[in-house]
């Protein structure tokens, strides 16, 4: 029995306003209170000009809300940049640390990732790792070895891995955005490669408590079949989750908002 349930976090990325997010929060709520069936774990990353408007729109609903990036310092003179402390101070859980927007538009390198990452720990928030191969690295068959060199660096600056709580999320490059799915034999192998250096790097524990969630062109329609697949422990949702409805059709097909 998998001691892990399933999470699935809605990654806007620079959508919605906050108008529009108090709408969507409202959509959602009205579809979590005719859901028929157990509330499923929810978060949301909104873009942070709009998080205490979602804090305030979701409180009660238990939907945890988290922030797309932080800087990897607790303060100084870093104009633009937010850290870890400020979002655990404004009600964040989780932050996404080294999503390949960050990684591929935004110039982070592994080690900056691994900084992020120890920062949203220090800070006492869950940092959502996001690692995933380009398609010319796959087709190099580089795949395993980028994963594995990914997760080794995003693990390297916590100094107590052992009682860390983390999730990772495996994101193809290529699947990001694209509406090209990974299949499942992609998916499995590649959850199987982070769960096997999990093991190597943090131990057993953290191994097997540690979600590894798929993202990439996940919608309401393919999630049936992804769900399912082994090792796959939610997900992380972009596109499809900018509608509040198909956010949490994802999570429960048959729900309605
Ligand atoms: P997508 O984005 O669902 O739009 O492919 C996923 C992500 O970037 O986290």
């Amino acid at each position: 029995v998998s001691a892990r349930s399933p999470w699935y976090v809605a990654n806007w990325k620079m959508n919605l306003t906050p108008s529009a997010a108090r709408v969507w929060c409202e959509a959602l709520r009205a579809g979590l209170d005719r859901l028929q069936e157990p509330v499923p774990e929810l978060g949301v990353a909104p873009p942070l000009i709009a998080l205490d408007t979602v804090r305030q729109a979701l409180r009660g609903s238990g939907v945890v809300i988290g922030a797309q990036n932080c800087h990897a310092e607790a303060s100084g003179a870093f104009t633009g940049e937010v850290s870890a402390e400020m979002l655990a101070d404004a009600a964040c859980r989780f932050v996404l640390v080294g999503h390949s927007e960050r990684r591929h538009l935004f110039g982070e390198n592994d080690e900056e990732v691994g900084r992020k990452a120890a920062a949203a720990v220090r800070a006492g928030i869950e940092p959502l790792i996001c690692v995933g191969e380009k398609e010319e690295q796959r087709e190099a068959g580089q795949t395993p070895e980028v994963l594995s060199r990914q997760l080794d660096r995003a693990l390297e600056y916590l100094l107590d891995l052992r009682s860390a709580d983390l999730t990772l999320a495996y994101e193809p490059v290529w699947a990001i955005g694209t509406g090209r799915v990974a299949d499942a034999s992609q998916i499995e192998e590649a959850h199987a490669i982070l769960r096997g250096k999990l093991v190597e790097i943090a131990g057993e524990k953290t191994a097997r408590t540690t979600r590894i969630l798929y993202g990439g062109s996940v919608t309401p329609q393919n999630a049936e079949k992804l769900a399912p697949i082994e090792g796959v422990d939610g997900f992380l949702i972009g596109g499809a989750s900018l509608d509040a409805a198909r956010f949490l059709q994802v999570a429960c097909p048959r729900a309605r908002c």
